[in-house]
């Protein structure tokens, strides 16, 4: 290994995601699916949620803590007109949220919306990645997931909701779809594992210590945040003068709406450790469909939302400011810069890569960096 960041072809590494996939037992659709909802984020610029990911979420999880199964079975367990409730049975958290959103889909296409919840689930990745699936359908998709304790409530030091994302998609005549694809925390860990891997320091406003004060170091802070001695602000920030309570409200709808309609665990309980033991999440995910041609004529709404867009985009600027964007269009702009580029991968990420591609074997791979 050199020490330096080595770019990897988009292509090889999608087919190297879905052979170590395959290579720990994923069935080769559930494969896929995995694959794509993580190379998504990467081809996105979320790079917080994208291979970086791969080996201490996925690969790990399964294969080292055995507190996910490779294989998932996905049941129906209660169907009810334009509602249904699944069980992922601590699957792979893509492949049942993808499921559960064709599904909310699918409903909507009878009913005009959808809803789905999914209980005993995994990490799934990028919420954006569901509610995009609703738009590429010709729909409003609606998604949040509940997540490992993170973000303080207003006025509390401890970690208690998760980053808990809500997120909305909405089909547009332009080349993109809006989706306002973050957590309900000014920062989310993956962000701070990046900065991590990075080596850089954290803003002040992202997390603090059981003194309600800033803590900027991000090793520092991902320990603490497994010990409980540190938490993220809600979107908004500490306090009430920049009404953090509005970032803590709408996470602990995403808690509620993840946990209270199955009765599943939240909050603490969803640490994923019990007795100094790695234990499965159980986590609850919520995908809704609108069917918008229920409503009016598609390509009609289309428009309508893409001259909201636009004008929000043409408004007067800030001085200085270079341009206004909106949902989803830095995404957009990150892939057409990154197909022609590939992706590059830091040392730490070019080892996982080798590591997980020496266990399996899979000696097909020479990496750039080798
Ligand atoms: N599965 C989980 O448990 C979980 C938990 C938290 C977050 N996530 C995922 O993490 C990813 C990153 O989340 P995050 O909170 O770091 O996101 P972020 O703070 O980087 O925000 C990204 C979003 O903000 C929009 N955006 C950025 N700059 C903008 C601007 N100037 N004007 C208008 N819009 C702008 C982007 O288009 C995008 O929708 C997301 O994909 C999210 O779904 C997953």
């Amino acid at each position: 290994m050199t020490g330096q960041a080595a770019v990897i072809d988009f292509a090889v590494l999608e087919q190297f995601m879905i052979d170590v996939f395959t290579g720990i037992g994923v069935p080769e659709e559930d494969a896929r699916i995995c694959t794509d909802v993580l190379i998504t984020a990467d081809k996105r610029g979320i790079d917080s949620h994208g291979v970086g990911r791969f080996k201490p979420f996925y690969y790990d999880r399964v294969v080292k803590d055995k507190v996910q199964n490779a294989v998932t079975n996905f049941e129906i367990a209660r169907d009810n007109m334009a509602v249904a409730v699944v069980d992922g049975h601590d699957g792979m958290g893509m492949v049942i949220a993808k499921k559960s959103m064709d599904l909310a889909i699918k409903k909507a296409r009878t009913y005009g919306i959808g809803m789905v919840i999914a209980r005993n689930s995994t990490h799934y990745g990028i919420a954006g990645y569901y509610a995009l699936q609703a738009c590429d359908a010709g729909m409003i998709g609606l998604t949040g997931t509940n997540a490992r304790p993170a973000i303080a409530p207003t006025w509390g030091v401890e970690n208690m909701l998760g980053t808990n994302p809500l997120v909305f998609g909405f089909p547009t005549d332009e080349p993109f779809h809006f989706t306002n694809d973050y957590a309900t925390s000014i920062a989310q860990r993956g962000k701070i594992e990046l900065y991590n891997r990075e080596g850089k320091e954290l803003f002040p406003a992202w997390v603090i210590n059981q003194d309600g004060e800033s803590i900027i170091d991000p090793s520092k802070v991902l320990q603490a945040l497994i010990e409980g001695t540190a938490a993220l602000n809600p979107i908004g920030g500490p306090g009430e003068d920049n009404a953090g309570y509005k970032g803590y409200g709408y996470a602990t709808v995403v808690e509620l709406l993840s946990s209270a309609l199955w009765q599943g665990p939240y909050l603490k309980m969803l640490l994923g450790v019990e007795d100094g033991q790695k234990v499965p999440f159980h986590l609850g995910h919520f995908f809704i469909a609108i069917n918008v041609s229920a409503f009016t004529n598609l390509e009609a709404f289309k428009k309508h939302a893409g001259d909201i867009l636009r004008a929000l985009r043409n408004s007067k600027r800030m001085p200085g400011a270079e341009r206004i964007w909106t949902c989803g269009e830095k995404e957009y702009h990150a892939w057409l810069e990154r197909k022609e580029k590939g992706l590059e991968l830091n040392p730490v990420l070019q080892q996982q890569l080798s590591t997980m591609r020496d266990e399996l074997g899979l000696s097909q791979y020479t990496f750039p960096w080798e």
